[in-house]
């Protein structure tokens, strides 16, 4: 399909979380054209669900000597199972304490103690250095913040709008990108900066914390833009979402902050889950404590159950410190102050996306990463608890200043051929619902040879007629096209890493590997699409 509109920009954002926003206010201060682009609402995204808040290192600038960068550094190469880029690791967590006070100049308001900023501990975190904001509420108040800031800097945004493919030079470069209108019109942006904020995929699996949007597009862009990606078997599941039987979609989020406080998981005997597991038993990282809650599961009398509990009565004054949380819980009848909370592990962060260095730069030229879509080498096998907005407000700075850097005039004419057509799919599309049953299944928590190998069959047999190329393109249809796409790159990449590490648990081959798995595996799609 030829595009029917056009616009230009020097820089596009794909996106509008903290990563996305971040970038595109600083790409405004220095002077750049950039014009945001996001799928639904400017704060639909998953930065407004996060609840623990903003893990920084405040040390002069807040008074706080206790704690340092090197020891927020090294929670994060623990929690990371070996394979983070320990000049990444530095590199972000010595950002923290000026993306924080950037954040509060551009109107964000913390949770505050006489002493300063309050400061919480959750999983996998050696110190209080977990910033947070009404309770928590921590993601909403930056996404508002940020939202604000956008929209008293008259920032062009175009809402409802999804990217589809960039655009590129026969060399290669990105050059812009195809675009769904909100009418489902297509069109093209021209641009020599295309920068993917566009998050995370954890619509992949049938239970997540994520709300729907998160459908892993800008992975599958990149892939089919030529970009490599790593990582990407490294799908974290956090320990605690609200159990309700038979939830599908987003389930709400029992932040970690409530363990950080002193809840404990226990089952529906009483007896302590994470009790002999670890040294920081129900603080450990989270693949550890999620793992652990599967492990339990399965191994409870008869196998029936299929949720455990999270005792909070012992933690002050939640309704005040927890105020998303206890609405959350008082919506399905559980009192936190009296009642243990039921919970289950569900599919929160992707690890890996699109490699990128720290300053958002991907191998091919024009093509930029930052946020949950990106893989800095700050997480590793499995993120630190709060390491994800730190990362968005860090890094989306730093790669604003890349593309100012990078974006010259001598680029602005460059343009290549735009068109809506057969690529986008690179393969069949699978039905949304059938994916996630899929990937659930075999996917998950646990994996093994088999699993994994039929799961790649079913996806190669599931082609939707449906979903045929004759249909027109719409925002569901890329959505599921790249659902379809990055999980067989994710499948691709667990069956070969025979190991188990950090969120990858494989019961076939249950030790880590440091000889021949000390690494990481990039993924490119290959011309006849995987
Ligand atoms: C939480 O509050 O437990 C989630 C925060 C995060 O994913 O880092």
């Amino acid at each position: 399909t030829a595009p029917r509109w056009e616009a230009r920009a020097d820089a596009v954002v794909l996106g509008s979380g903290a990563a996305g926003l971040t970038a595109a206010l600083r790409l405004r201060e220095l002077g750049v054209r950039v014009l945001v682009v996001t799928k639904a609402g400017i704060d639909d995204g998953n930065t407004r669900w996060a609840q623990g808040g903003v893990a920084a290192v405040l040390g002069g600038v807040d008074g706080d000597t206790a704690d340092t960068p090197a020891a927020h550094a090294a929670d994060t190469e623990a929690a990371g199972a070996g394979l983070c880029d320990p000049a990444a690791v530095a590199d972000v967590v010595g950002g923290g304490a000026a993306a924080v006070a950037e954040l509060q100049r551009r109107g964000a308001e913390f949770d505050t103690t006489p002493g300063g900023l309050a400061r919480t501990r959750e999983g996998g975190h050696s110190a209080f250095r977990v910033v947070h904001a009404g309770g928590d509420a921590t993601g909403a108040e930056v996404q508002r913040s940020l939202v604000a800031a956008t929209k008293g800097q008259g920032l062009p945004v175009l809402e409802g709008h999804i990217a589809v493919d960039a655009v590129r030079t026969s060399s290669g470069r990105v050059v812009g990108v195809t675009v769904l209108d909100n009418n489902g019109v297509p069109g093209v942006i021209r641009a020599p900066a295309v920068l993917l904020a566009t998050g995370g995929l954890g619509q992949l699996y049938g239970a997540t914390s994520n709300p729907e949007l998160a459908t892993g597009d800008g992975v599958a862009l990149a892939l089919r833009a030529g970009a490599p990606v790593a990582d990407i078997e490294f799908v974290q599941f956090h320990p605690t979402v609200l159990y309700t039987p038979g939830a599908r979609g987003r389930c709400p989020l029992v932040t970690e902050a409530v363990r950080g406080e002193g809840a404990v998981l226990v089952d529906a005997t009483g007896a302590r889950v994470m009790a002999g597991v670890h040294p920081m038993e129900d603080l450990a990282p989270r693949d550890v404590v999620s793992a652990a809650i599967a492990r339990h599961l399965a191994a409870a009398p008869g196998g029936v159950d299929d949720h455990v509990f999270l005792d909070a009565t012992a933690v002050d004054r939640f309704p005040e410190r927890f105020p998303t949380v206890h609405a959350a819980c008082s919506a399905v009848g559980v009192d936190p102050a009296r009642d243990p909370i039921p919970v289950v592990p569900a599919a929160h962060f992707a690890c890996g996306g699109v490699v990128a260095d720290t300053d958002g730069r991907t191998p091919v030229a024009g093509l930029y990463a930052v946020g949950e879509v990106a893989r800095t080498g700050l997480h590793g096998a499995n993120r630190l608890a709060s390491n994800s907005l730190l990362e968005g407000l860090v890094v989306g700075r730093r790669v604003a200043e890349a593309i100012a850097a990078d974006v010259s005039p001598a680029l602005a004419g460059v343009d290549g051929e735009a068109a809506i057509g057969p690529d986008v799919g690179a393969g069949p599309i699978v039905d949304r619902d059938q994916l996630q049953r899929v990937m659930s299944r075999y996917a998950g928590i646990g994996r093994d040879a088999d699993g994994l190998a039929v799961a790649g069959s079913v996806l190669d047999l599931a082609q939707d007629p449906q979903l045929g190329e004759s249909l027109p393109w719409t925002r569901r249809r890329v959505e599921d096209a790249a659902l379809t796409l990055v999980a067989r790159a994710l499948l691709a990449a667990a069956a070969s890493r025979t190991e188990s590490r950090g969120c990858h648990v494989r019961s076939d081959f249950p030790v880590r590997d440091d000889v021949s798995w000390r690494r990481s595996q990039a993924i490119r799609l290959t011309p006849s699409g995987q």
